[in-house]
């Protein structure tokens, strides 16, 4: 699955003296292919986050189309782009996302909690096992997130993000609690998810992260270049 984005930007109302409109991101196109993966740095506030999250279909943009292939994502209801980001778009955020009263595989599962059957769910389980294995989590299967360290959290929230076997990945700073062991795994495992066929876009202040892109990105002032 392409992701084109054209004309995409955010304008934000910021409480102020006076009420004043504030560009998070300015007019941008971009398209993101299957198998490749993009890595994109810029300053704290540079809207790296505000992008990311017009990409995934979380936040609807002040003007601009995100299209999955021929899919307009924005046209679509909110039950419907709550099922096709499910399907296609895995996401890890900027931030905790552990859903507190479930243990560390039913997080990792949370998505066929939400819309799966139970056997479906039950299904998933193996795969959930395979992930935490190759990310070190594997006997954290049955604690609850509160008895986990920040990295920890920082795995069980990539695995979920990869149970799907998604079209397209999302990383938002995905190795900011992690040791430079786990950094190295973090980005080591996004790469070989690329190059499987997903497409990886990760957001991040590391800088070794340059050298597993295949296309680095840049953004300053809610402007991205492409290098
Ligand atoms: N909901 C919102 N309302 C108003 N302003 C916002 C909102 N969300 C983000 N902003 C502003 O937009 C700008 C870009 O924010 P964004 O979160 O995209 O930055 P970032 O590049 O991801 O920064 P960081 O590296 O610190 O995560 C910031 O100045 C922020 O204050
Ligand atoms: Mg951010």
């Amino acid at each position: 699955m392409t992701i084109k984005a054209t004309g995409i930007c955010k304008e934000f109302i910021r409480q102020g003296k006076n009420t004043n409109r504030f560009t998070a991101v300015s007019p941008t196109d971009i398209t993101i292919e299957p198998g490749k993966m993009y890595v994109l740095m810029g300053r704290s506030g540079s809207g790296k986050t505000t992008l990311l999250n017009i990409l995934a279909g979380l936040l609807t943009p002040t003007s601009g189309k995100v299209l999955y292939d021929s899919e307009d994502i924005y046209a679509l209801d909110d039950d419907k782009l709550s099922r096709f980001r499910c399907e296609h778009i895995g996401v890890i955020p900027q931030g905790q996302t552990a859903i507190h009263s479930l243990n560390v595989i039913e997080n990792i599962c949370l998505s066929y909690m939400l819309y799966g059957s139970f056997t479906e769910r039950e299904a998933a389980y193996p795969a959930a096992r395979e992930l935490m294995q190759r990310l070190g989590i594997a006997e954290l299967e049955k604690e609850m997130p509160s008895a986990l360290s920040g990295g920890e959290l920082r795995r069980m929230a990539i695995a979920r993000a990869m149970l799907r076997k998604p079209d397209v990945i999302f990383a938002d700073e995905p190795t900011c609690d992690l040791d430079d062991e786990n950094t190295e795994l973090m980005l080591k495992t996004l790469k070989e998810t690329a190059k499987s066929g997903t497409a990886v876009f990760v957001v991040t202040h590391e800088k070794d992260a340059v050298g597993y892109a295949d296309i680095n990105l840049n953004m300053s002032g809610g402007v991205l270049t492409i290098q």
